[in-house]
């Protein structure tokens, strides 16, 4: 029967025979799948796997910073990419969801490639693809199929030529969180929610703005630290917050305001395909808009989403 330990002893030589000296590009998105299979490689060929981990600038507050210290930690050769100003203006003036989704791929298959052509006499390109990702089209985590589909027409980038090496294919997401826990990969990392490659770009509705961006990584920040804190945290399959493209009147001492709203959603699942709502505690949500409310200038209302999906999806982009 099938065991972690088994199936990191058999890839890691799989690997090694496969790669032997050459070099190999992954990128990195602080998600469980690209994470376990750059740790794979890595005790598999060390130094030739060339690890890029590139901040689009909608990730969540704090995240590549604290994750790119955290892959530095695990002994990674990663390089941080900061290109969040670059996304931004690729993302300018954009309100449909799929042209979002679409600026963002293009936007970063750029980055990318022009960060693989600083290694010289790379061979392969490592992807974090898992078995659901090979039946379906869509990838709930990571930049990996996001590449596929949103490639330009007019020729691929040069590191599409690469041969691949996809040393997750075969398994399920359980499956990976387990070989991730053999490879003493932080249980933390492991045991982090799922997170869309087009990142809170797809939870601002509507045009994205820095500002916006800020303000949503503040309320996202201290709704998953709350749920962190009430030992909620594990108990939900993935949660976030939405920015509203609405503003709604509300009240300062003698003042009226007119300010954003924000939605909270947290969902069970086990793949994303369907989900319910979450039944949070009265006193989480009442204590998480409060602090919202006080502490995040230009939000005035928070409402939580109970809807299941079908028929919402899980996002609302
Ligand atoms: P929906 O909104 O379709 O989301 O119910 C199902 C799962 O997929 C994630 N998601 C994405 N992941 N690129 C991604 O990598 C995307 O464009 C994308 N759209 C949705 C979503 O976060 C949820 O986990």
């Amino acid at each position: 029967s099938w065991t972690p330990g088994a199936f990191v002893d058999l890839t890691v030589s799989e690997l090694k025979g496969k790669i032997g000296d050459d070099k190999v590009v992954l990128g990195l998105s602080g998600g469980v799948d690209s994470s376990v299979a750059a740790v794979l490689l890595h005790h598999a060929i060390g130094k030739n796997l060339y690890c890029i981990f590139v901040n689009n600038g909608l990730l969540r507050k704090d995240e590549f910073e604290s994750v790119l210290h955290q892959y530095k930690d695990m002994g990674l050769n990663v390089k941080g990419v900061d290109a969040s100003a670059r996304f931004l203006d690729a993302l300018a003036g954009i309100s449909d969801p799929e042209l979002k989704r679409k600026a963002i791929g293009n936007t970063f298959i750029e980055v990318f490639d022009d960060e693989a052509h600083e290694i010289t006499d790379v061979t392969y390109l490592a992807q974090g693809t898992i078995y659901p990702d090979v039946i379906e089209s869509i990838s709930v985590n990571g930049p990996s199929v996001t590449i596929k589909s949103h490639h330009n027409v007019g020729g691929l980038p040069d590191f599409m030529k690469l041969k691949v090496v996809e040393p997750l294919r075969m398994l399920f997401k359980d499956e990976v969180r387990r070989v991730g826990a053999e490879l003493e990969i932080d249980p933390e990392l492991l045991g982090r929610h799922p997170f869309p490659g087009p990142g809170l770009a797809i939870r601002i509705l509507g045009d994205i703005t820095e500002e916006k961006v800020r303000i949503l990584q503040e309320v996202d920040h201290i709704f998953i630290q709350g749920l962190r804190d009430a030992m909620l945290y594990d108990k939900v399959w993935q949660a976030g917050a939405i920015l509203l493209p609405v503003q709604s009147v509300g009240v300062m001492g003698d003042e009226r305001t007119y300010e954003q709203v924000v939605a909270l959603r947290a969902v069970e699942s086990t793949d994303g395909m369907t989900a319910d709502w979450v039944n949070l505690p009265y006193e989480f949500l009442q204590k998480t808009s409060n602090t919202i409310i006080n502490r995040v200038k230009g939000v005035n209302r928070v409402v939580y989403d109970i809807s299941s999906k079908p028929p919402a999806t899980i996002e609302w982009e």
